[in-house]
């Protein structure tokens, strides 16, 4: 895919992806998947353990190629090869198993592919700013709450809420249209928790579209304006908050009830 990224804010829905379909092998794991994402809002989607939810997400992100269907971005259909194409029309993902490169420092990882170059001749010779990349990467993590002593230390010497937090901090950096969250706080105390939903929140105001896949229900009846809920593949339901309880999703989520 190449040239210019369509205008995101053109259309009702930021990203619709229609009747996606992907298998592995013989395993059909998603069955004709139809979910919209609109900009400022946030999008949950919840399922049980192997419903498809990392998958779904990860044919946004261009990691999965799709065997069929079709994603929209501004109304016009696209065809995402890798992640460097998602990105490129400034959605980022911060995936369930984060994503990062261990042996890298904490700039390098948030930087990654997108380094930035040195002022003049110096950065035309292809020289890394590295104190700035360390600036910003700083500052990106401090307003998310992250404590961390060393930002040159390798990213695997860090404890797995730090992890977490490097990769929220690399999404909320770059996103300029879609932010795609996969369990973005299961590594997180309560107080880094609530920091994330906070940036949730606020890319939700900064007129990002948000997707967030969680297993913490309560959560995602408070701070969710839209829930998908997946069940073996498909997405079985699409509700509002306000209609339902944590009981009702579970159920919906089980097959013991069908969706309103
Ligand atoms: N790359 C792959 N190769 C083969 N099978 C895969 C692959 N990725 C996912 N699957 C299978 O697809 C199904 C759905 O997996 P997925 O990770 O999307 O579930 P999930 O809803 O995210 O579950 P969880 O809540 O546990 O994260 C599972 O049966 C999984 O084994
Ligand atoms: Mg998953």
């Amino acid at each position: 895919m190449s040239g210019q990224a369509a205008d995101p804010t053109q259309g009702g829905y930021a990203i619709e992806a229609v009747d996606i379909v992907k298998n592995f092998g013989s395993l059909n794991v998603l069955r004709g998947v139809s979910i919209a994402l609109r900009r400022g809002e946030v999008t949950a989607v919840v399922g049980d353990n192997g419903a498809g939810k990392s998958t779904f997400m990860k044919t946004l992100s261009g990691e999965n190629i799709p065997d069929a269907g079709e994603l929209r971005i501004g109304g016009r259909a696209v065809a995402f090869r890798s992640t460097q194409d998602a990105q490129r029309y400034g959605i980022e993902t911060v995936y369930q198993d984060l994503a990062l490169g261990p042996d890298l420092s904490i700039p390098a990882n948030i930087f990654l592919g997108r380094e930035l170059l040195q002022p003049g001749l110096r950065g035309r010779l292809g020289m890394i700013d590295r104190r700035r990349m360390l600036d910003e990467s700083h500052a990106v993590l401090v307003e998310l709450g992250v404590r961390i002593k060393s930002y040159r230390a390798a990213t695997q010497s860090l404890s797995g809420g730090q992890r977490q937090g490097v990769a929220i901090a690399r999404a909320l950096k770059w996103a300029r249209h879609a932010i795609l969250l996969d369990e973005p706080t299961a590594a997180l105390g309560a107080r880094q928790r609530d920091m994330v939903y906070e940036a949730i929140r606020k890319s939700a105001a900064r007129s990002l579209a948000v997707l967030l896949i969680s297993h913490d229900l309560p959560q995602v009846l408070e701070l969710a304006d839209r829930i998908i809920v997946m069940r073996q593949g498909r997405a079985v339901a699409n509700v509002l908050p306000a209609q339902v309880s944590v009981r009702d999703i579970v159920d919906i989520m089980l097959g013991a009830r069908e969706a309103a």
